[in-house]
């Protein structure tokens, strides 16, 4: 087995080991993996290091193509000198009324040829949700003509202490820590590409106007039924904190990582 394949195979046994038991997902009613569209609006004012290696290199009147685009964080700071943002989304709530001036609904790598060719691919907090990643990374270069510059937190993005806090309180079931940065890296590595790369932090980014939507996240998120809300909210509300009228599951920095590379054909 070549070492692409063991940092490959890593990553998805780590990943793998995210899955929730069965015998708690049968008594979940709604998704405890989907993410409230709120969290993604981008109220983020200054320019991350992400944006920054991307405008580096984005032409004026150009396309820039975000995969995973959310409600297009990556991508809306670019445009302009950008004229045309086509974003890429598995989930539709997430490109309803969506920012971009193109939208694809589906799975990365398998709509890339959709979305055609861009001179900035932009990827911002997917990769954790990729268990194959050689071939989604592929795509991405594929589709850019000059840049890639992918975005994720340092640790897995579940791997909350709130989180790890609820499970615990709920279920008494230990969560997994990794993949992290280095994990990513080690399969970008391998594909054959040696992107740079940056750490950096920032504030929390997104959060929620009402307290109440947040514990009805980590209600979902623990697969526990709208009877069990009041129990969680006290669990909760030791935890969280309130900042510039937004409810945040934490006030620490977060801890990032962006890779980017230029393309050579
Ligand atoms: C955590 S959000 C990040 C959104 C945005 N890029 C940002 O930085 O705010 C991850 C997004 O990627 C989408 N996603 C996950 N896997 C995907 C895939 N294989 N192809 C396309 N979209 C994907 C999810 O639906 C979600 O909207």
């Amino acid at each position: 087995m070549s070492r692409a394949l063991d940092a490959a195979a890593r990553w998805s046994d780590a990943l793998a080991s995210w899955a929730i038991p069965d015998w708690i997902l049968a008594q979940a009613q709604e998704d405890p993996w989907a993410l409230p569209v709120a969290l993604f609006e981008n109220r983020q004012a200054d320019l991350t290091p992400s944006h920054q290696r991307a405008l580096e290199v984005v032409a004026a009147g150009s396309t820039v193509i975000d995969v995973g685009a959310g409600r297009c964080a990556m991508s809306l700071p670019l445009r302009p000198p950008a004229e045309r943002i086509v974003a890429v989304d598995s989930a539709p709530a997430m490109l309803e009324n969506s920012p971009a001036d193109v939208t694809i609904v589906g799975r990365w790598p398998e709509v890339a040829n959709r979305a055609g060719r861009a001179g900035v691919v932009v990827c911002g907090h997917v990769v954790y949700n990729v268990a194959d990643l050689v071939p989604f990374i592929a795509a991405l270069n594929q589709a850019a003509t000059h840049r890639v510059v992918i975005e994720i937190t340092r640790s897995h993005p579940r791997n909350r202490p709130l989180e790890q806090i609820l499970w615990r309180h709920f279920w008494n079931l230990d969560r997994p820590n990794g993949p992290g940065w280095q994990d990513a890296l080690a399969v970008i590595r391998e594909s054959g590409i040696e992107p740079n790369v940056e750490l950096w932090e920032s504030e929390q980014r997104g959060g929620f106007p009402n307290l109440e939507d947040l514990v009805s996240w980590m209600r979902r998120t623990v697969c526990l039924d709208r009877t069990r809300e009041a129990e969680v909210r006290a669990v909760v509300t030791q935890h969280v904190a309130e900042r510039d009228g937004l409810w945040r599951l934490s006030t620490e920095p977060r801890a990032l990582a962006t890779f980017w590379w230029d393309v050579s054909r």
